[in-house]
Parts: structure tokens; sequence; C-alpha cells
């Protein structure tokens, strides 16, 4: 018997459980935030932040930008994102929509998408990018949140795909590929999208219980629970922590996490001046490290 879900992909991500486990994931390090600092405009100080889930990336930059418009199709996402520490800012206007058909507020001077847009229908919604930013405004696009190298990563994408196939579930996701090997692929190939730059950033070391490994892996529309239903989802669990057991010390799973970041036009705006850009990028990491340091966010 071949199971298929009833949620699409998309619908995963309004589910309340998944949601919620989306905080169990990587961080993005300093390095990301301040990058997208240095691709802003100077023209405008606004941001677009498309199928922003839980807002990792809004909050990061609200205080450091004018402002930032957050759109997501699942509520539940806003939902999490509305009841962590910073939300509340009347900078963030949280919007509960698809990127295809949101309200927006323009001109931007940065649009960044977080491992979102190969969710969205690309021809319309970067028409609608080309028509909201400042002329040579960048779309920035962030890559793959997965443990990089991670010593498990063999056992664990065997297990997986053997799971899927031993319950006959249907899976659309890429096989065969390693976390170093996506880092290294471009996010995003369309004619209406000219890319510019793109970089990956340095590794970062993050730690975690297995359990706490698990929810994030739950938030995956792969492994969300709602999908899998309870039975697999408690037998996948059990799995993955007898597997996950031998590569832990003291309970804790630690692996580093990088994050690809590209960037380029959409439209037909003008190309921003790239010594210049690079400039920025470097002197924006210097400040956002000063910054978070002295508000004492540095772990
Ligand atoms: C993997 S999460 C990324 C969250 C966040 N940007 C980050 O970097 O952690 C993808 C998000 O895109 C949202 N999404 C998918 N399709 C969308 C669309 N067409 N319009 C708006 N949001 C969408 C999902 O609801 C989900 O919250």
């Amino acid at each position: 018997m071949i199971v298929e879900t009833n949620l699409s992909y998309r619908e995963r991500f309004a589910c309340r459980r998944v949601a919620e486990n989306y905080l169990f994931r990587p961080p993005y390090s300093p390095e990301v935030f301040s990058t997208l600092l240095g691709l802003i405009s100077l023209s405008s100080r606004t941001v677009l932040d498309v199928g922003c889930g839980p807002g990792k990336i809004a909050l990061g930059l609200v205080n450091h930008v004018k402002r930032v418009d957050a759109i997501d199709a699942s509520i539940e996402m806003l939902n999490v994102a509305k009841r962590l520490s910073g939300a509340a800012t009347s900078k963030i206007r949280w919007i509960d929509a698809t990127m295809e058909q949101a309200p927006l507020d323009p001109p931007y001077g940065l649009i960044v998408a977080g491992l979102s847009i190969h969710w969205m229908d690309l021809d319309r919604v970067l028409t609608r990018f080309a028509e909201a930013v400042v002329n040579g405004a960048c779309l920035a696009l962030l890559g793959p949140d997965f443990p990089v190298d991670a010593p498990w990563e063999a056992d664990e994408t065997a297990f997986m795909v053997d799971f899927l196939a031993e319950r006959s579930i249907v899976d659309g996701r890429s096989a065969g590929k390693t976390v170093a090997q996506r880092l290294v692929e471009p996010i995003l190939v369309h004619p209406d999208y000219r890319p510019i730059g793109h970089k990956v950033t340095e590794p970062i070391q993050f730690s975690q219980s297995i359990a706490d490994y698990l929810r994030g892996q739950h938030s995956r529309p792969s492994w969300s629970e709602d999908h899998l239903g309870e039975k697999a989802s408690r037998e996948f669990d059990s799995e993955m922590t007898k597997l996950l057991t031998r590569y832990a010390v003291d309970g804790m799973l630690t692996f580093a996490v990088q994050t690809r970041i590209e960037w380029g036009h959409v439209g037909s705006g003008e190309s921003c001046d790239a010594e210049a850009r690079d400039t920025r990028i470097r002197r924006s990491r210097n400040n956002f490290l000063a910054s978070e340091t002295a508000e004492g966010r540095e772990s």
C-alpha cells in the first residue's frame, strides 16, 4: 500500500506542531545577519522577509534596520514568531498571507527568502519582488540548515531512506546529496533572477540534546508528526534515538552549521556596484558583531 499524505508540503508548515518544533532547528550565525545587513540598499533600510516562519531573520535584523515586513502563509508559524522576545515591536509587520498575494508596503532595500523560495510560485513572486524593490536592491536567498559533515549524516540518511521505503511513504526529497554538496549548489536558477554574489558562512558549532534535535527534525515537512502519523512518529524517534546515541556525548549532539547565502537582482533593476557592496558587507560584519556583543547576545 502506498501511503500518500493528504497534506501538501506547504500545508505541513501550517501545522501547529511543525511551527513549535521549528525553534529547535539550528540557529543562523552572526555572519548570516551581518552579510544581509551589508546587502541592504543605501536608499531604503526596509526589509521584506518572505516565508519568514517563526521570524529568525526578521528578529535578527530588526534592530539594525528601519522596519521589516515579515510574510508567511502559516498562521501557526506567525503565532510562534509573535511570542518570541522582541517580536512585539512596531518595526515588524507580521503578515499572514502567501507571498503570491500578500499586501506589500514598498519600497524595500532588501528581500530575504530563508529556506522558502522553493515553496513559492516563482514567476509570480519574482515579478512582485521586482516591482517592490528600490533600484539596485537585491534578493538574498539562504540555503540548507542541516548539520554539515555530521559524523552521523551517512547513517541518518540511510535510515531515513529505509524508513520511508518500508512504510511506502511518498516523499519528494532530493536524495543522494550530502549537506556539504548542497551548500555549493545554487539555490535559485530562474530567468528573472540574475545572481551576482554568494558565500558559504564559516562553520559555527551548535550543541543540543537528542530530544531537541528530533524536535527540529519534526519541523521539516518530511518528518512532520501530522504527516507521518503518531505511530510512525514514535518509531522514528525511537530508532533515531538509538542511532544518534552512538554519536552523543553526555546526551548532547554537537555539529557544525553553515549557511549558503546568495544574492542577485530581480527584474531589470540596475546592478549595484559590487566593490561598494563588498565593503558594506565587511563594515556591517564589524558593526553587527560590536552591537550584538554590547547587547549581550553573543554567546
Ligand atoms: C523552511 S521555513 C523557513 C522559515 C524562515 N525563513 C527561516 O529561514 O528559518 C519555510 C516557510 O515558508 C512559508 N511559505 C511556504 N510557501 C509560502 C508562500 N507561498 N508564501 C508565504 N510563505 C510561504 C512556510 O509556511 C514556512 O514557514
